[in-house]
């Protein structure tokens, strides 16, 4: 696996950073809690036969499962409250859906425009149709192991991946969906 030698290399990278206390990273985590950027990518230094670590273009340190050696305890499933009108924007909601480093949605589900959409979790085109309330739909996208413990589909809220208005944006997208 490409990972697993990443993984070694950045043992050896951090491992005299890491600090002691009992919910820090695990020694082998691909990022390091100290620089502003957290996560770190190899990059080759040319016809040296060595690596260097870079900060990587996204900061991957909302998923706490990236190491096999990570002991830290998942965050539990989160009940959300929706609070006031849901003053979501449909067309921002849109581009999260198809953003990679955002929602990315559509890795797994089937949303309208998309020719390649994915095929994990149900077809999302024409949602209003299943005439869900505004509070449940933004509960599954904040956390969706309240309904199904093991889903695999990623806690947004809970995991900090997408802000409140974020996820505001997400429901008014779907709910406008005919
Ligand atoms: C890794 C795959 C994956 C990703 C990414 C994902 N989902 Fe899901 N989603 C699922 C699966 C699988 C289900 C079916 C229910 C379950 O297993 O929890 C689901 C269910 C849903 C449902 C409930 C559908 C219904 O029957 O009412 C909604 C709404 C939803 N997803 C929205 C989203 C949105 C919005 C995003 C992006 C922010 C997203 N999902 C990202 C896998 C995913």
């Amino acid at each position: 696996m490409r990972t697993a030698g990443t993984l070694a290399m950045l043992a050896l990278l951090l491992a005299g950073t890491a600090s002691a206390r009992a919910d820090a990273p695990p020694p082998d985590a691909v990022f390091d809690p100290g620089a502003p950027l957290k996560t770190l990518a190899p990059k080759v230094v040319v016809n040296s036969g060595k690596l260097e670590w870079v900060p990587f273009h996204r900061d991957l340190t909302s998923w706490p499962t990236l190491s096999h050696h990570d002991k830290r305890p998942t965050p539990r499933p989160v009940r959300a409250t929706l609070n006031g009108p849901l003053d979501g924007d449909a067309a921002r909601g849109r581009e999260l859906a198809m953003r990679p480093d955002k929602g990315y949605c559509i890795a797994c589900h089937a949303l309208p425009g998309e020719e390649w959409p994915g095929t994990v979790g149900v077809n999302l085109a024409g949602y209003q149709q299943h005439r869900n309330a505004d509070e449940l739909v933004f509960q599954q996208i904040f956390d969706a192991r309240v309904f199904n413990p093991n889903t695999v589909m990623p806690p947004y809220g809970t995991f900090g991946i997408l802000t409140e208005q974020e996820l505001r944006d997400l429901v008014a997208y779907l709910q406008s969906l005919e």
